[in-house]
């Protein structure tokens, strides 16, 4: 249900985190083992978007288990750091790059807030920012978030936001109504237990505090971040069944059948800081 914000937001995710990254480590959603021999847990219009890293620096916010992140690296940047606030995510990813041959130099895992990532990381600003999904709906400011993302930006260099489309949080589990309010500032409390990698999973900390953050909104406050927009696309397909109906794909993404009309499932946006 919506409800103001709880005191106790950060500590109440964070603990829903942490118990969740052994078993999204176990999970076939993951797929651990196959990272490890090569499989790149990127999607197809990120490396479109984002282009070639070779050489170039890339912080990942809000990273969790880092596949995404090492991912980056193995396809040449200098150096990848990867922030997120649960201690055992973190660890994770430090585990999984000593396991495919990085040094800390060329894969550093920081565990922080994400709001105080300018303090945290080792570096003062990156070739590319880079943000995936599932990670903006966990934050209550998004103007602070873009603050402090773009203060990350380097000259010449961007920020790359992968995500779900808010839309998606508006409607129910069809897909097809409009059922809960796409403008709401308030954040959505739920306690649901397992995890989208596992519904049936047995959890104990599952109280968590989401925020919807529109289309407009996430634009209007990188660009107040004085950031330049370059793109902002639209994706019809998702990564998950998050509606009833959603088929899996051979490319890995879910969609509809083909004779239900389409909506944004996912977006995707670069914001680029002017070089100095
Ligand atoms: C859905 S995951 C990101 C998923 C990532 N794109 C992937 O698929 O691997 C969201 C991550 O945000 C992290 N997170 C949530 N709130 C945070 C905060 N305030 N500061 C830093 N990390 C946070 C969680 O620990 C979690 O690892």
């Amino acid at each position: 249900m919506y409800s103001p914000t709880p005191a106790d937001w950060r500590e109440a995710n964070r603990a829903r985190w942490d118990e969740r990254v052994p078993i999204h480590v176990a999970s076939d959603f993951y797929e651990v083992e196959a990272f490890r021999a090569g499989k790149d847990a990127l999607r197809d219009f990120e490396l479109t978007e984002v282009g070639d890293v070779t050489g170039r620096s890339l912080l990942h916010l809000q990273c969790h288990i880092g596949l995404d992140t090492l991912s980056w690296a193995r396809r040449g940047t200098s150096h990848v750091v990867g922030l997120d606030f649960s201690e055992p995510a973190v660890e994770t990813a430090r585990s999984l790059a000593a396991e495919i041959g990085l040094t800390p130099d060329q894969a550093a895992f920081v565990a922080a807030d994400v709001y105080d990532a300018a303090q945290a990381v080792p570096d003062s600003a990156y070739d590319i920012v880079y943000t995936g999904c599932g990670a903006l709906n966990w934050l209550p400011d998004i103007e602070r978030w873009a603050e402090t993302a773009a203060s990350l930006v380097a000259p010449g260099g961007f920020l790359y936001v992968s995500e779900f489309h808010p839309l998606t949080d508006a409607l129910d589990d069809a897909g097809s109504r409009l059922t809960y309010d796409y403008f709401s500032r308030d954040p959505w409390v739920d306690e649901a237990p397992g995890t989208y990698t596992d519904r049936d999973a047995g959890t104990v900390h599952n109280r968590s505090v989401e925020w919807t953050h529109t289309i407009g909104d996430v634009v209007s406050a990188i660009a107040a971040a004085g950031l330049r927009i370059e793109l902002l696309h639209e994706h019809d397909v998702t990564l998950f069944e998050r509606f009833d109906g959603l088929r899996r794909h051979d490319d890995g993404f879910y969609r509809f059948p083909g004779d239900r009309p389409r909506m944004p499932l996912m977006y995707s946006l670069r914001a680029s800081r002017p070089s100095a």
